[in-house]
């Protein structure tokens, strides 16, 4: 990264916009992909005739629709409204009807090293099965059902089955706690509970089912709990309440007629945090949400269904898991890997051995994950034959240029292309992202909206910003898988999202133009800190330290500070294989980092204090909780941990404060 000292002086976003390198695809990349240019022209020159183009292109109608968009009663739109469509037919059914019954849906990797595989036809067998079970269960259309499993091919086969039968899901995240499950039951009303006596994860067996009759002994509407047995463990047994999973799929008819719904019939509520504490219900429908997910999924990561192995690393319980593990790969007929465990067990190499073993070709992960892998040190992709690789994919925070890079050297042997996909759970599909046959690339940078998609980067007073400015990203245009709303809270669906500027989604996102009109993400506007009256960004002073040669990983947060309004205060993970470097330079590895961020970003950014820390405070999706930090940081306790992923994390980091 370049060096410079100008930043201070202009706000201090330069260290990401001085990131020179781009990565076009090479000639046999672009050759070979499923889109070139032209695409971004036919979706300009008629937005709805193109998205209409794709829902018809990727789905199987059973009634065609005769309108595209209608967006009369925003900011609710209704894609394809006149349509109908089966997400579960689209997904298994039709594969199995065009011949392609034996191909390879899912290849399942246990934790302990168990492995199954289920076809396209194996899995219109259980989804069939699965849906039958639940409408004996009482399930009927429209009713909701919570599913509350761990990363097993029970957890796609659940999710299709409601889908099947017109039931919306809410898949609630397999580590959330028991409060957190009863809280989402009461909300969407569900009437039955999918989960599993329990899942492995760190190399041994982990309880779901007593979380379950936990959050039920609290009340609620819950009729029936349906459980997967995985690991064989005890659990509590409700008579009449609870139903084995395995019984009520061998009893179930292995045919069932898929229900046709409205293509604005809702598919899914997933709940996700906003800035108050009470989960916000986001609520996506049925066609829209489909069209978007197929068309991403097969030109952002330039599928081929036939010949490629995609494997997406996240978990179901987030959005990642809904739109890039059960829905956009089935819709489009791919093989994909399933892997239920940690990336460290047995050992740090489980990643790796995977997609050795399975040949994969496209791998989908998030920043945290990567930068976990640096921290980790080479040697462990290194152990490993990773040339089947030729796309990676990023998502779910800013990717820094030196992860980014470490991504596409160390994994992709310097050859794949890397896409950083921005989007979120309101969005449902991928927004904003490079396309791996057309962008020339840049380490950092998602770069470009989709074809059908507009983005824009507002100022304070909502106008767009020059190239080279900053301010809020907005989507300026409905687009298919957008969110219909929070379920149960029209008015905050309006004012969360729609009352920021006139008539625009606000994402919550800010974001920099650089001089090629490229967007850069730069984290929640409430991450962006003020010093002295600058804006800085935690993602950029995180940069910043993550591209000193012994730092792995950072996390960067604002602290009150009497003096200058706020003050930057870093954590940061050493790199293991470092261990040399980081002895020669001592005691003085602080000053030394604080000086790094000095000459990379200017004086303004150096953090007041940098704290060495051996881990991160992180929740299940693996977001950094910079909350918590920042109380730290702040010299209060840490306020509420239990959406962390290891809550024993913030103590270690204390104590290490209080020495
Ligand atoms: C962040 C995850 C920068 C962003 C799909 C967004 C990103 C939030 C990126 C949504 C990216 C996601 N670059 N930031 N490529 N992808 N984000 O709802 O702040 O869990 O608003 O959806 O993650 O998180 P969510």
């Amino acid at each position: 990264m370049s060096q410079h000292d100008t930043a201070a002086s202009e706000g201090g976003l330069e260290n990401l916009l001085h990131e020179g390198r781009s990565f076009p695809p090479s000639a046999e990349f672009a050759g070979q992909a499923n889109t070139g240019p032209e695409i971004y022209e036919r979706a300009a020159a008629d937005r709805e005739g193109f998205w209409a183009e794709q829902a018809r292109e990727l789905l199987t109608w059973s009634t065609d629709f005769s309108e595209v968009l209608d967006f009369s009663g925003a900011p609710v739109a209704r894609w394809f409204a006149d349509g109908r469509l089966n997400a579960a037919y689209n997904a298994v059914d039709r594969h199995v009807e065009a011949g392609l019954g034996d191909r390879v849906a899912i290849h399942f990797e246990g934790e302990p090293g168990d492995t199954r595989t289920l076809t396209y036809a194996d899995l219109k067998d259980q989804v069939s099965r699965a849906a039958n079970a639940l409408a004996e269960l009482g399930v009927r259309t429209g009713d909701r059902v919570a599913i509350y499993l761990p990363m097993i091919p029970e957890a796609v086969v659940a999710m299709l089955a409601c889908a099947r039968l017109g039931a919306p899901h809410s898949v609630v995240f397999g580590g959330f706690s028991a409060e957190a499950l009863h809280s989402r039951i009461v909300d969407a009303d569900a009437r039955v509970v999918i989960t599993a006596d329990g899942g492995y994860r760190r190399g041994k067996p982990s309880a779901l089912k007593p979380a379950v009759d936990e959050a039920l002994a609290k009340g609620g509407p819950v009729e029936h709990v349906l459980v997967v047995e995985r690991t064989g463990q005890e659990v509590p047994w409700t008579e009449g309440r609870d139903v084995r999973w395995a019984d009520a799929l061998a009893a179930a008819a292995p045919e069932h007629e898929p229900v046709p719904v409205e293509a604005e019939h809702p598919l899914f509520i997933l709940y996700t945090s906003g800035t108050t504490g009470q989960p916000k219900g986001i609520l996506h429908t049925t066609g829209g949400y489909l069209a978007q997910c197929a068309f991403t999924h097969k030109y952002v990561f330039d599928l081929k269904a036939e010949s490629d192995v995609y494997w997406c690393t996240a978990d179901i319980g987030w959005v990642t898991g809904h739109s890039y593990v059960t829905y956009g790969p089935l819709i489009n007929g791919a093989t994909q890997v399933i892997y239920e465990g940690t990336p460290d067990t047995p050992d740090k190499d489980r990643w790796w051995e995977i997609v050795e073993k399975y040949k994969v070709s496209i791998l989908y992960t998030a920043p945290t994950a990567i930068r976990t892998c640096m921290k980790w040190g080479a040697e462990f992709p290194e152990r490993h034959d990773l040339s089947s690789l030729r796309v990676l994919g990023s998502v779910g925070e800013p990717i820094n240029p030196e992860a980014w890079m470490w991504y596409r050297q160390t994994i992709g042997a310097g050859r794949t292309p890397v896409v950083d996909t921005w989007w979120q759970t309101e969005t449902g599909a991928i927004m904003i992202s490079p396309l791996p046959g057309i962008t020339a690339a840049k380490p950092g940078s998602a770069q470009t909206p989709l074809p059908g998609i507009s983005a824009e980067v507002l100022d304070e007073r909502g106008q767009p910003v020059p190239d080279g400015g900053g301010g809020y990203l907005v989507l300026t245009e409905p687009w298919p898988a957008m969110l219909r709303g929070i379920w149960g809270d029209p008015e905050r669906f309006h004012d969360t999202y729609w009352s920021r500027f006139e008539g625009m989604y606000f994402a919550g996102d800010g974001a920099k133009k650089d001089d090629d009109g490229d967007i850069w993400l730069l984290g929640r506007v409430d991450d962006v800190m003020n010093v002295s009256g600058h804006r800085l960004s935690t993602t950029e002073i995180e940069s910043a330290l993550v591209s000193h040669p012994v730092v792995a990983e950072a996390a960067v947060v604002g602290a009150k500070d009497d003096t200058t309004g706020q003050a930057v205060v870093a954590f940061v993970i050493l790199r293991a294989d470092e261990q040399q470097r980081v002895a020669e330079i001592g005691e003085d590895i602080v000053a030394e980092l604080r000086a790094h961020v000095a000459k990379e970003i200017g004086p303004i950014a150096k953090p007041r204090s940098i704290l060495v820390v051996a881990e991160l405070p992180k929740t299940r999706s693996g977001k950094i909780m910079r909350r918590l930090l920042r109380d730290i940081a702040e010299g209060r306790e840490a306020g509420d941990v239990t959406t962390l992923a290891d809550s024993t994390v913030m103590d270690k980091i204390s104590r290490g404060m209080q020495r």
